[in-house]
């Protein structure tokens, strides 16, 4: 059993001037491990032990840790005497953004900002100055950042959420201090489910509708065939703006996101995490009718878009780099990670029997969830009704006791990078194998 003695002294350090001793909430959790090193697929505790690593940070580490190929570019950068001047523009912004527009053909133009939550916020405010409408849609079980529009309706607990909502759910907060008139403005319906999205735009004027294209806050929950075209039809029909918050599956299932598996193109899109292999910086991109908000020609209709820190160098010359990798030779790093994420998957097939527990498997791509239920959920309220939390949490708890990092909360998505092996993959099925035997078998004995 690992001894975490040094990052508990750590943590109990910390708590004393940082609130719950984490900056940011969803990373205080159990066990709490301090890690000090990351380099590829594996992390290091303050204790000295090392984990592969499936978390990610919350999935920016593509490359995995550490890239050489990015640090580079970000030292070149430093060397170089790049600065934040914060005036006027810059050769890599517009380098960065000749890669987004010339590579993904929905992007007319981009912007860029320094997190996922920004874009968010700047999607639903062009949404509105464009339709002149404040409604907007949400998923309930999708996360969109932590602003007043959208920090609501994620993993709420059935018992607070009631039954599966035919139309849209009551605004669940997840966080203290949203005014309430702001809440009457956002309407959180089913993933997956169409007709509750005609119902609120025949109740509302709905400004925008904002989405995961998958929902990976949750897990890995794929659209059902035919949902994204079908909000994309919708969207055209009420005329409202259709926004994809490709925050975590942007650059993750391919370069264009998943809206170019998908073969839907949103009217704006946002990104963030894997865009710079874990430097902070984000874009919003789409048509150019909608991108010219920003530099709208009548000031009570544009849009304000500002940051002293939007374009900073070092993240900036991150994403290039994190982009010129994942192009590289026809994107193979794409094709080797799906390929890992394929050898896990049947790994587990052939390996994993849990003598009548119902176990799936939702991967795509390098993204992947196990789920404790018979078939792969639909949205939250499904998964939050068939899911083995309690075993979920377990599982994850006994696989990071034997150097496996899964983040240790229940049904949170998994990330495979370029820099994992087959040799991680094997080692993690096997953890995952033995984990699961060992913490089902005592609770068949407990049984007789
Ligand atoms: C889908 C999605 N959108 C938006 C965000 C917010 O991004 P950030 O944490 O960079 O503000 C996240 C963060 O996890 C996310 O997963």
């Amino acid at each position: 059993m690992p001894s975490h003695s040094r990052s508990a002294e750590i943590f109990r350090r910390n708590r004393r001037v940082i609130p719950g001793g984490v900056v940011s909430t969803n990373r205080a959790i159990q066990p709490e491990i301090v890690f000090v090193k990351g380099e590829g697929a594996y992390i290091w505790s303050a204790d000295g032990e090392r984990y592969i690593d499936y978390h990610a940070a919350f999935a920016p580490h593509i490359l995995g840790h550490n890239d050489v190929y990015v640090n580079d570019a970000v030292i070149r950068c430093l060397r170089d005497g790049s600065s934040l001047f914060g005036s006027g523009t810059t050769v890599m912004e517009g380098r960065l953004a000749e890669l987004m527009c010339d590579h993904i053909p929905f992007l007319d133009s981009v912007q860029f900002l320094n997190t996922g939550s920004e874009a968010t916020y700047e999607a639903i405010r062009v949404a509105r100055a464009a339709t002149g409408r404040d409604h907007i849609i949400v998923t309930q079980g999708g996360y969109n950042g932590w602003h007043n529009d959208v920090a609501c309706n994620l993993m709420t607990p059935l018992d607070v959420l009631g039954p599966r909502a035919v139309d849209e759910y009551a605004f669940h907060a997840i966080s203290a201090g949203i005014p309430e008139a702001h809440r009457k403005l956002v309407h959180p319906i089913n993933f997956n489910d169409l007709e509750s999205v005609k119902i609120v735009c025949e109740r509302y004027p709905v400004a925008g509708l904002i989405t995961e294209p998958v929902l990976q806050n949750i897990g890995v929950v794929p659209p059902a065939p035919g949902y994204l075209a079908g909000l994309r039809q919708l969207a055209d029909r009420y005329g409202f703006v259709l926004v994809f918050d490709e925050v975590k599956t942007g650059f993750r299932h391919a370069f264009g996101g998943y809206a170019s598996l998908s073969g839907v193109a949103p009217d704006l899109a946002v990104y963030g995490k894997a865009l710079a292999n874990g430097y902070p910086i984000a874009a919003i991109g789409g048509k150019q009718a909608l991108m010219d908000y920003f530099v709208h020609p009548d000031p009570a209709r544009r849009v304000l878009l500002a940051g002293t820190y939007n374009g900073h160098p070092v993240p900036t010359a991150a994403a290039i780099a994190t982009l010129e990798r994942l192009l590289e030779n026809n994107g193979e790093v794409y094709a080797y990670m799906a390929s890992l994420g394929r050898y896990l998957e049947e790994g587990l097939q052939q390996a994993l029997s849990l003598n009548g527990h119902d176990w799936v498997i939702s991967r795509i791509g390098s993204a992947f969830c196990i789920y404790f239920m018979n078939h792969l959920p639909a949205d939250w309220h499904d998964l939050a009704g068939h899911h083995d939390f309690a075993l979920d949490n377990a599982f994850r708890a006994a696989l990071i006791r034997s150097g496996i990092y899964f983040f240790p909360l229940a049904t949170k998505q998994c990330s495979i990078s370029a820099a994992h092996t087959r040799s991680d993959v094997d080692q993690t099925i096997d953890s995952i194998v033995r984990g699961l035997n060992g913490i089902l078998e005592p609770r068949a004995a407990a049984r007789i």
